[in-house]
């Protein structure tokens, strides 16, 4: 199946990701979600075939629910006719208010699990926020946290306390997408939940439109930046994931040390990272994509 992982319009380039490719539309952006996957921060060689088209369709849907509890950055799904863009953009790419990114990845947790399980194990606690004894991974913590790390430019984000998330947004705006991170992270847990699926915990990253307001921003509530959980195999202590752990879990049974290059992901791997991103967008939707 066709994959695109890569992309060079005739359109001045705004921001190359490890997923996404930006491009300048006047006061606009438009956001290209390619095939590409990225683990532990690096960028894998094959594509997974219409990962890009979720991302980017599960983003609108997102935006379009949650649009009352944060104003977002999502404008059109129509290619602009003007500019002669290639029919490959279809689907996989959206028209968004060009703003400027607070420089902060705001992670809410509904369970623990991943970085948070690891740290949890070592300190009892996560970004500085004390948790009770006892948990294991993939508990349901006793209320969401909010957690947030760095952005770094290259390399590993870093999860920071409180303290040093305030100095890096200041006081007024770390309170407001503190309080709309876990507003919109219990929105779509419910939801999820009335889909079978379970929000393990996501990502969310905000900027400052013109009027310096502050916006939803990038993807929103993917299998990329979330970890959603079969309810069913939840229930009965299973993790079993619809998003890129499928692919963590291969790569570390590899042995591979998580520098670049990073190790060829077989065929059945790609495939079945394929059904896992769609079943979300199914499940989640109710509508094949
Ligand atoms: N509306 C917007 N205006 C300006 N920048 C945006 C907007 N929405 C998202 N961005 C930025 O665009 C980039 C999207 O890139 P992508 O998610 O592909 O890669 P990434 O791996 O997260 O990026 P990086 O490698 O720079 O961290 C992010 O840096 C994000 O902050
Ligand atoms: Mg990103």
């Amino acid at each position: 199946m066709e994959t695109i992982t890569s992309t060079s319009l005739d359109l001045p380039l705004q921001h190359k990701g490890k997923v996404r490719d930006t491009y300048v539309l006047d006061e606009r952006l438009l956001m290209i979600a390619t095939d590409r996957l990225s683990a532990f921060d690096v960028v894998f060689k094959e594509g997974i075939p219409r990962k890009g088209e979720v991302l980017n369709q599960l983003s609108a849907f997102w935006f379009e629910k949650t649009k009352k509890i944060i104003k977002n950055h999502f404008l059109s799904l129509e290619l602009p006719i003007s500019n002669k863009l290639p029919r490959f953009l279809r689907g996989r790419s959206m028209v968004v208010e060009k703003c400027t990114p607070l420089p902060l990845e705001c992670v809410v947790r509904g369970h623990i699990t991943g970085s948070a399980w690891r740290e949890y194990q070592k300190k009892g606690s996560v970004c500085g926020i004390q948790l009770p004894a006892g948990l294991h991974d993939g508990s349901e913590l006793p209320s969401p946290i909010f957690t947030p790390s760095t952005k770094a430019e290259k390399g590993h984000d870093e999860n920071i306390d409180e303290k040093k998330a305030r100095s890096l947004v200041g006081d007024e705006t770390f309170e407001t997408v503190r309080q709309k991170s876990i507003e919109l992270y219990d929105f779509a847990d419910a939801y999820a939940r009335g889909r079978g699926l379970v929000l393990a915990d996501t990502k969310f990253e905000f900027g400052l439109d013109k009027e310096r307001q502050v916006m939803l921003i990038d993807e929103a509530l993917t299998p990329d930046s979330s970890r959603y959980w079969l309810e069913e195999k939840y229930d009965v202590g299973i993790l079993e994931s619809l998003d890129k752990q499928y692919v963590r879990n291969y790569v570390e049974s590899t042995g591979w040390n998580k520098s670049p290059p990073p190790p060829p992901l077989p065929a059945e791997i790609v495939s079945k990272t394929t059904e896992r991103y769609l079943q979300a967008f199914m499940m989640l939707t109710g509508k094949k994509l």
